[in-house]
């Protein structure tokens, strides 16, 4: 397919939706020169999930600093840059507030458009980023259908160009990250969630308790809510009894349930429509075994982020920024999208 060529531009991303600080600087809505994440997970694990308030507060601690220590990396000042990105939601008021603060600053004070960018987006156009030095990946080609699995939301969606989306289906209830977080709280994991079941599961036996899988035919909706309640009933029958829980393989089959929904219903959804390839982005799409069972399929190319774009960050806020900005969606104060989604 003819590759359409896009403007040379360079943009500086802040992210601040939910409990991580972070910036980026990245070339062409690709080519990522620098990237910090500031992670404030040790301060929320001790109330078992992010804590609104403390989150706003960790990010206006972070953010000067995070944006400095990512334009020294990147050897950049700001006035080599041509636009400033920023989340504007989805996400927690009080945190998004700070980081739009700082950018409309940033872009009045350096005389910078502005470019205001859905969180969700993001996450889709983390697929466009590599690091400077690397070869250049493959573009990922339209039409793609792109899973969207995040802590809150899952869904499918049909691009056929850049910026558009169909949505194909979505959760009825619990988004797969939230299933992640509530069951490993459940079986005694804590917080976060995602990675401690992950990581529980490689000792597990995911064969061990035949957890159910809500399949909606005729639907690409997904729901977890059941499979969360069966877990519960399994815990509370296994403590009646007095025995110690066996948290590996609860782990292991929990997440074997939730991977082959989520797989099954994604090459599904690219086969009916007519997709060239399968995108996955969002905090989920770092779990190994979802990543394997689409790897292992051989209908369609597989495009998932590396690991440190899965999660949150910046360098997605810039790509998906970029794409905006060549494509005219600049305020430059009056920020164009919707802090919702979809974006239509
Ligand atoms: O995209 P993200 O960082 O933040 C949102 O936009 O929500 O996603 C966070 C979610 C959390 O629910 C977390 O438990 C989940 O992604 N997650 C994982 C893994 N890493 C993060 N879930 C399963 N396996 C993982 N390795
Ligand atoms: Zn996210």
């Amino acid at each position: 397919m003819e590759q359409v060529t896009f403007p040379a531009a360079r943009i500086l991303a802040i992210e601040t939706s939910c409990d991580e600080t972070a910036c980026a600087v990245l070339e062409n809505g690709r080519v990522l020169l620098a990237s910090t994440v500031a992670s404030q997970m040790e301060v929320h694990a001790r109330y078992g999930g992010v804590y609104p308030e403390v989150a706003s507060r960790q990010h206006i601690l972070a953010v000067v600093p995070v944006v400095e220590q990512t334009l020294a990396q990147a050897h950049l000042a700001l006035a080599d840059v041509d636009a400033i990105a920023v989340t504007r939601g989805p996400g927690l008021a009080g945190s998004l507030v700070v980081g739009m603060n700082l950018a409309k600053g940033l872009a009045l004070g350096a005389g910078l458009p502005l470019v205001g960018v859905n969180h969700l987006e993001g996450h889709i156009y983390s697929a466009w980023v590599y690091h400077a030095g690397e070869v250049a990946p493959p573009e990922p080609q339209f039409p793609l259908l792109a899973l969207l699995v995040s802590g809150g939301h899952t869904e499918l969606n049909l691009m056929e160009s850049h910026l558009t989306y169909k949505r194909l289906g979505a959760t009825l209830d619990d988004a797969a990250g939230e299933a992640f977080d509530k069951v490993a709280r459940l079986i005694g994991l804590g917080y976060p969630g995602g990675p401690l079941i992950q990581k529980a599961a490689e000792d597990g036996d995911a064969q061990r308790f035949k957890f159910p899988r809500a399949w909606l035919e005729g639907t690409f909706d997904f729901s977890f809510s059941g499979l969360k309640t069966a877990v519960l009933h399994e815990v509370r029958r296994l403590e009646a009894e007095g025995r110690p829980l066996p948290v590996a393989d609860l782990a292991a089959s929990f997440q074997a349930a939730v991977v082959d929904v989520l797989a099954a219903k994604t090459v599904r959804a690219a086969r009916e429509f007519g997709a060239r390839e399968i995108l996955v982005a969002g905090g989920v799409s770092a779990n190994r075994a979802l990543r394997q069972a689409l790897q292992s399929q051989q209908e369609f190319p597989v495009n998932i982020p590396s690991l440190s774009l899965c999660t949150d960050n910046a360098a997605m806020i810039a790509a998906a920024g970029y794409f905006r900005f060549v494509h005219g969606h600049v305020g430059p104060l009056d920020m164009d999208v919707l802090p919702t989604w979809p974006l239509s």
